[in-house]
């Protein structure tokens, strides 16, 4: 490294001895705009700062969350992303926080008085596809198109489990809220409910032929409808059957005995028993969708009294779905006009009375049908009590609606009551640029252009125009020009934010156009192979009479052979270079319309092109991915690079310099250097194909915009940047990236193979392990030096002066070591704490197990131990358990923590921290609000009382007594009635 910035430091002493000291600055993101929701991921109301339900509402912009304020259209809070694009949002039950999951499998938890995220979880091998939580938001459940579903524990920040079975993306999940049961579908055309208790799927419901893509619970969890491919609502109704009530026959007796001998094979070999002792479902008819395609969402509100469905295009239907009391009197009044009716019919003794079936539309009514003005992506509702229903629609073009609509009425009307629109385009910018006081950008879709503040970022201007590809400003900035796919000109005067002039230019798209150098006219360039000269005019408003508006006139006209793609002046405005469909670019001369010389070389058409502030170099960017530079006097090609890994799209040097930048279709924006021809930095950000950049004049501000529907803006900063270091950098970069594709152990006791191998961890939590192991070590030494002190004392007869102590201790406070490994424990964030644990190598275990002993019997941290120390068990069980020495340790553990726990559980229940633990609130514990403590603690409780559970079947607690055993089979009972109550 030292040698690196020598080199680097002689070569600038060089340069400056030269006088040319050359600087690369850095280039940063500094916001997006323009996305007003992104179609990745759905739309969610939320609450913020106890503001009334309805009036926020959360939807992915790319890798951030945005909450809008849909009554003021503002944009409220931005929940930073950092790298991959948002795929799901999933507010908590109590409105405090949002679960975002990403297009890499990550989740994170954000909370909205704060907008930071305090939580990660990563266990998913590829985008999160749905979140829920369960009814206290003490656990949460997320799908994933890997697969996998993945129970985490919200308050102890980390998995419980992973349950594997569906063979497709997950498309829902939900947990009841009385049982503990979980529900899930997928494209694998699966529904599966799983037992959390044993973490088993007991049943899977095959009766669906294509993708369920939706699922919702009714009527109090006793049905199930599902979407699927077709316009067929199913109905299930559920009924749950009651431990120990079904036992009349005798195979369920042989199961339970079974079961109660808690074997995981009997458990298997009884799979269809199990299934019959929890759960039935009967197919309980369908309900008919006006909409032919799939379901994209299916959703009621929080008390499942209205159902909402939409499929992938503009029709949102709405449901209402009965009480059983208002069912009861449709019945009622369906009999009584039978009965008229057959009496009218004059029916005599002999015939039954009629019967009238109740029919699944008896009970769920179509109450309204929306018609979104697009493509609707995600519809989410809130229903006050009483009060109108509000609905908002994130649509597939970048829009946000919100409806309200009356749903105790009998034919309600949706009434439109916002749309979000202003601040971003319905479609892809393909052009943008800057006024020449680096103050204002403009941006151009097919069918707006607008002009944004570059420092709020707030819209100044939307105007209709046509299909825009390339655009100016006229010099003054009181006009745009743009040109179109259909070969017009636009003229817009920002003033009145009006259309001034629309002037048909060329017979196909006008593909490019140039400002000319002396500020008098434009150049165009078109697919009719033709180059065009325009001179700005000022001309008489007939209308005003006084005021004199902007005009062009065509003067000059320069035929070609094949069609024109890109035009630019030299700064001199010498030379005239124009790209041509053919992969070559003509240069020629301005005044004469001579041709002076072509650059040949590139093996697909130039699409983009500039030329240096001095005129001396042309740079060419092409769809071969390459870009070349070339000297303007001879046309020699001075170099040929490799550029970006798809279309080159944009190119622009950077005002003054010779360093230019190119956006590709890569998704990536690239700063080279045209002298020496070497790559600066790469800016990524951008999800989708990068269309256009547009550099400030200062050279300060960059914008680009992408098929993602984002436009960011970049900032030059002054820090330089060192080629090699950024390359390391970018290196790391790629490094990490492939760590994280590794597959993670994420749920307690999860391993691939046997040992896990460390290089499939993030740095994070190696580095943890790593303290961890600093501090055994630690811990080991002093205890060796407290022997040899020991023995020397015995030795000399006498106490002699105590060794000194190790630094470290003494700067945390004279401490003793054992506490000082405690406390490193503590320090590892809680959810890399089972991921630091794997990595441990096996060596250190047995001290942390002797540790863990002393710790348990001194009642600190017990909670937190206990985590460590069945997680460790679990992992190292053939070790341990093969290990002579440690079955003492074993033992005691086993007495101690039995006993602690219990304690412990005792006094959380009743919401009061145990005593002995002056540290209770650290453990991991979030800081949460009083009302909600004895529901996560309950959970903290469930996830020890599994664990305990699962070491039942581990080898060191197999001797536990028969007493024992019972106890906790009554605790358990105990507990269940203390968790529905909670
Ligand atoms: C996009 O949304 C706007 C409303 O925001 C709508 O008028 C337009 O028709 C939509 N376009 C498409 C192609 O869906
Ligand atoms: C942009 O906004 C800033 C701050 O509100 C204001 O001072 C400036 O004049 C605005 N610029 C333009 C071009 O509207």
């Amino acid at each position: 490294m030292d040698a690196v910035h020598a080199a680097i430091t002689s070569e600038h002493a060089e340069e400056t001895a030269m006088g040319v000291t050359k600087q690369y600055l850095r280039y940063v993101p500094s916001a997006v705009f323009g996305v007003i929701g992104s179609p990745k991921a759905n739309a969610a109301y939320v609450m913020l700062r106890g503001g009334e339900r309805g009036r926020y509402v959360a939807v992915a912009a790319c890798e951030h969350v945005f909450i809008w304020d849909v009554r003021r259209a503002e944009k409220v809070l931005i929940l930073q992303g950092t790298k991959h694009e948002v795929s799901y949002l999933c507010p908590s039950p109590d409105g405090s926080h949002l679960a975002v999951g990403y297009e890499d499998g990550a989740v994170r938890i954000f909370s909205l008085l704060s907008g930071e995220s305090s939580v990660s979880f990563s266990g998913h091998k590829s985008a999160v596809t749905v979140i829920s939580y369960d009814a206290l938001g003490a656990r949460l459940v997320t799908g994933s198109r890997d697969t996998d579903v993945i129970v985490w524990d919200v308050v102890n920040e980390c998995g419980l489990y992973r349950l594997k079975g569906h063979k497709d993306a997950v498309t829902q999940a939900l947990f009841l809220k009385d049982k503990n049961l979980l529900v899930t579908s997928s494209k694998d055309t699966f529904v599966k409910w799983w037992d959390l208790d044993t973490q088993h799927c007991f049943k899977t419901m095959v009766g669906h032929r294509s993708e369920v893509w939706g699922m919702v619970l009714l009527n109090n969890e006793a049905r199930l409808l599902t979407g699927s491919v077709d316009s067929e609502l199913r109905a299930w109704d559920l009924s749950y059957l009651e431990q120990g009530k079904e036992l009349g026959e005798p195979r369920e007796k042989r199961v339970k005995s079974l079961l109660e001998e808690d074997g995981e094979d009997a458990v298997d070999t009884v799979d269809e028993g199990l299934e019959e002792r929890i759960l039935r479902c009967d197919k309980a008819g369908s309900i008919l969708r006006e909409s032919r395609d799939r379901v994209v969402s299916l959703t009621t509100d929080t008390k499942a009294k209205v159902l909402l469905c939409h499929g992938g295009d503009t029709m949102l239907e709405v449901f209402t779905v009965l009480p059983p009391e208002e069912v009861q009197k449709r019945m009622e009044k369906k009999l009584k006009k039978a009965k008229k009716r057959a009496k009218s019919q004059g029916a005599g003794e002999g015939v039954p009375e009629p019967v009238v079936e109740r029919k699944l539309g008896d009970e769920i009514l179509r109450l309204a049908n929306i018609r979104a003005s697009g493509k609707i992506r995600s519809v989410d509702c809130v229903l006050p009590p009483g009060g109108e229903m509000k609905v908002v629609l994130l649509l597939q073009n970048n829009t946000l609606e919100t409806y309200t609509l009356k749903t105790t009425e009998k034919m309600p009307e949706a009434t439109k009551t916002g749309r979000l629109t202003l601040s971003g385009h319905r479609s892809d910018v393909r052009t943008m640029a800057f006024s020449s006081d680096n103050m204002a950008v403009l941006s151009a879709s097919a069918e707006t252009v607008k002009v944004w503040n570059r420092s709020t970022l707030q819209v100044i201007r939307t105007m209709a125009c046509e299909y825009a590809l390339c655009s100016i400003f006229v010099p003054g900035d009181r006009q745009i020009i743009i040109g179109t796919k259909s070969g017009n000109l636009q003229i817009f005067d920002l003033a009145s934010g009006g259309l001034l002039e629309t002037t048909h230019a060329h017979d196909g798209a006008l593909w490019s156009l140039a400002l000319c150098p002396d500020q008098r006219g434009i150049v165009t360039g078109g697919a009719d192979k033709t180059i065009k000269f325009w001179e700005f005019e000022l001309i008489k408003d007939e209308e005003s009479g006084s005021k004199k508006t902007l005009t062009v006139k065509h003067t000059r006209t320069l035929q070609l052979d094949e069609d024109v793609l890109c035009v630019r002046y030299s700064p001199d405005q010498r030379l005239l270079a124009v790209s041509l469909l053919d992969c070559t670019v003509k240069v020629f001369y301005t005044d004469t319309l001579k041709f002076f010389l072509s650059l040949y070389g590139h093996k697909l058409p130039v699409l983009c092109m500039d030329i240096s502030h001095d005129s001396a170099l042309i740079a060419t960017g092409s769809a071969d991915r390459n870009v070349k530079i070339w000297g303007l006097d001879f046309g020699d090609c001075h170099r040929s690079m490799f550029a970006h890994d798809d279309s080159v799209m944009f190119l622009q040097f950077v005002p003054k310099t010779h360093l230019f930048f190119t956006a590709g279709k890569d998704k990536k924006i690239k700063q080279w250097d045209a002298d020496k021809f070497v790559h600066i930095q790469t800016l990524q950000g951008h999800h989708r194909e990068v269309w256009c950049l547009a550099l400030s004049p200062s050279g300060d501000h960059m914008v680009s915009s992408s098929h993602d529907k984002s436009m960011r803006l970049w900032e030059r900063t002054r820090e330089p940047i060192i080629l090699e270091e950024e390359k390391e950098m970018e290196r790391e970069a790629e490094f990490e990236e492939s760590l994280a594709k590794g597959e993670e152990p994420v749920v307690p006791g999860e391993t691939k193979g046997e040992a896990a191998p460390a290089g499939k961890t993030t740095v994070e939590t190696v580095k943890a392990a790593e303290r961890i192991m600093e501090a055994v070590e630690l811990h080991r030494e002093e205890s060796r030096n407290m022997q040899e002190y020991q023995a020397a004392c015995k030795a000399a007869g006498k106490q002699l002066p105590p060794p000194k102590m190790n630094p470290i201790l003494v700067a945390y406070g004279n401490i003793s070591p054992s506490r000082y490994v405690l406390d490193v424990i503590k320090k590892v964030k809680s959810s890399e704490l089972e991921l630091s644990l794997l990595v441990l190598p096996f060596p250190y275990v047995p001290d942390l197990l002797a540790l863990f002993n002393t710790f348990i019997q001194d009642g600190l941290e017990v909670e937190l131990v206990c985590r460590c120390l069945f997680f460790l068990l679990r992992v190292h069980f053939g070790q341990i358990s093969s290990n002579q020495m440690l079955l003492t340790v074993i033992d005691n553990l086993r007495t101690n923590t039995i006993s602690k726990v219990q304690e412990i559980k005792v006094s959380e229940v009743r919401g009061v921290p145990p005593a002995n633990s002056p540290d209770h609130d650290s453990t991991g514990f979030f800081p949460f609000f009083p009302q909600d403590v004895l529901g996560f603690n309950s959970a903290g409780l469930q996830y020890l009382q599994r664990e305990l559970e699962a070491k039942e079947d581990v080898m060191f607690f197999a001797d536990a007594t028969d007493r024992f055993e019972e106890k906790k089979r009554k605790r358990k009972k105990r507990e269940r009635v203390v968790l529905t109550i909670a």
